[in-house]
């Protein structure tokens, strides 16, 4: 008789079915021969606790989290990690043996190390940065970028009040700047950042221009749907260097699968193509 039970993890959602998470986790599990199901899970708002507790006892080892469940997860955490706690939203939910529930957040890990593999020579430290948007995705990178040493966070969201908000609860390093001021804003910028969804597939795109950004100023869109957006395609044109938005997915998904599996998985090229043509 075997001991052996194959590792269960997955993603809580609502709804679930547009997750890429499944695909991505699917092609790591095939590609390193892993005995593993990773499962999507359709929970809705009322039945996430309950739903949550069920599955750490059906023998998952851990999930990771999306909309609109990222805040929810945090109130039902025992353990938070730093991050999750400061970006204030939990993407991976770890169940521990001891039956207690750890909450991180791999966002802005998934951001910096999407940059460091696709710009090698990025460094955040070497100047200012500048985030567009104030919504949940921004408060992962505003986080990220701070921890990685950007001496100063400028940030422009559309509703002037969030970037407020935002800039208050990280402090004297980030500075709010006017939405109509974007392009002047990248004014000495070593990192540039669209974290709204300006620019998706079936959106309007963000307009600003880039006559004012650096050279070395490395231009970055959490967009992934096109892989260029318009804003990726007009920093191009001015000779900058960019990064899609896909690498960030991707590397957020690195520790749960690594702490549920067993195995570091890579960022590559195959991961890539498996997770666009999901
Ligand atoms: P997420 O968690 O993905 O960041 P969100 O919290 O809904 O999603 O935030 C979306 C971001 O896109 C916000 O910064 C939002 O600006 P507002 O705070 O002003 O809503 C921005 N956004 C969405 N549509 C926009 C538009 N048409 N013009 C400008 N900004 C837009």
């Amino acid at each position: 008789m075997s001991n052996i039970v194959t590792p269960k993890a997955g993603v809580v959602g609502w709804p679930i079915n547009h997750s890429k998470s499944p695909a991505l986790h699917g092609h790591w599990l095939k590609r390193y021969g892993l005995s593993g199901e990773y499962l999507p899970i359709a929970l809705a708002p009322d039945d996430f606790e309950a739903g949550l507790r069920k599955l750490a006892k059906r023998g998952f080892k851990g999930v990771n989290i999306t909309i609109p469940h990222k805040e929810a997860a945090l109130n039902l955490a025992d353990s938070i990690t730093d991050s999750a706690a400061l970006i204030g939203a939990v993407n991976t939910i770890h169940f521990h043996s001891n039956g207690t529930i750890g909450a991180d957040n791999t966002d802005g890990y998934g951001f910096i190390q999407n940059l460091r593999q696709n710009a090698q020579h990025w460094d955040a430290k070497s100047g200012p940065s500048l985030v567009i948007g104030a919504g949940g995705a921004a408060r992962a990178i505003v986080w990220a970028l701070l921890d990685a040493g950007a001496p100063v966070v400028r940030l422009a969201n559309r509703t002037r009040i969030r970037a407020e908000n935002l800039a208050n609860h990280f402090g004297a390093k980030v500075e709010v700047v006017e939405w109509s001021q974007i392009s002047e804003a990248m004014d000495g910028a070593a990192t540039i950042v669209n974290t709204t969804s300006l620019g998706m597939a079936g959106q309007p795109e963000l307009r600003v221009h880039f006559d004012d950004a650096p050279q070395g100023a490395l231009v970055t869109d959490i967009v992934y749907n096109p892989l260029i957006t318009p804003f990726l395609e007009k920093a191009q044109s001015s000779g900058l260097e960019t990064v899609d938005g896909l690498g960030m997915l991707l590397h957020q998904a690195v520790p749960g699968f690594e702490s549920w599996f067993g195995q570091k998985p890579e960022v590559d090229d195959d991961l890539r193509h498996a997770v666009l043509n999901a």
